[in-house]
Order: structure tokens, then sequence, then C-alpha cells
């Protein structure tokens, strides 16, 4: 019979903080580099001129030491205050192709989650290390930064979103 014994204590004190925001938008999928022929064979419905919307949920996912004074990753309040203003401020109720920062590109989700980890990178209290968004209950897509010694100097690169 084997001994019980009590959970073995963590190896290390590093521990991944993850919160969801939500936030409704309304997007058409369309480039000018395309013919009408090739939006509607690219985008299908989603071509349709009048637009159409989406509640979207946004994951982020932070790493970091767990501080020995808080007991915690990060200040989940800074956490939110930031996402309020870089965020939820910025998406919510919008039109996403009027934004300037889709004026020269198709606000695909892809592109959306490419954008929202830009924004979150910039949020300095934790190591930002997964952005995951739900476009609806059946769609999501994500995005990993890989592990490396300096993670906050890591770029996104667009090859690396991962639909689901
Ligand atoms: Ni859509």
């Amino acid at each position: 019979m084997m001994a019980t014994s009590p959970n073995p204590a963590p190896t290390s004190s590093r521990a991944y903080l993850s919160r969801r925001y939500h936030f409704s938008a309304s997007h058409r999928l369309h480039t000018d580099a395309f013919t009408v022929e090739q939006n509607r064979a690219a985008y299908g419905k989603c071509n349709n001129p009048h637009g159409h919307g989406h509640n979207y949920t946004v994951e982020v996912t932070f790493a970091g030491p767990v501080d020995s004074a808080t007991g915690m990753v990060c200040d989940l309040a800074a956490l939110d205050s930031f996402a309020q203003t870089n965020l939820l401020a910025v998406f919510d109720h919008m039109n996403l192709n009027t934004l300037a920062l889709f004026r020269d590109r198709v606000p695909t989700t892809e592109n959306l989650t490419i954008e929202l980890v830009r924004i979150f990178q910039s949020f300095s209290a934790a190591e930002l290390t997964r952005v995951r968004v739900e476009e609806t209950g059946n769609n999501s897509f994500e995005y990993t930064l890989r592990p490396a010694p300096s993670p906050r100097a890591q770029q996104p690169s667009e090859s690396e979103v991962r639909k689901g």
C-alpha cells in the first residue's frame, strides 16, 4: 500500500492569472484588394455591406512571480483599469472597420487578436502569455507567446494565431 503524502510544494513561485472581458462590436469582412466576387468568395455572408455584430469575449493570461507580500501575480484592479481604457473604451459598441488600426487590415478576429496582443503587452505589471478571443460560441482565436528570456520583447506574428 502506498503511503499517502501531501501534495509536493510548488518548485516555483511563478503563477498564471487569466481575466475575461466582454464587448460588443460590428464588422464587415472586406478588402479593397479583392474584386466583389473575390470578397464574396473569401468572406461569404460576412461580406454583407451592412456588416454584422458579435459579442466578443477576450481572455488574457499573464504570468509572473507571486509577490511575497501581496500573494498576487499582479493587481487585478490595475489590470481592469488598463482593460477599461485600452480595450473596452476603444472597441465596445464600435464598428471595427472605422477604427484607425483596421484602416489597412480586414477586421477579422485573427487580426483583432493580434492587435489585442500588442495592446496587452504594454500592461507592464506582468508578462502576457496568451490572448484568446471568442467571436461566437463556436469560433475562437488565440495567440500564445513563446517562453523566452525576454518575453516582453516578443512581437506577435500573424502565423501564430490559432483558430479554434
Ligand atoms: Ni463576423
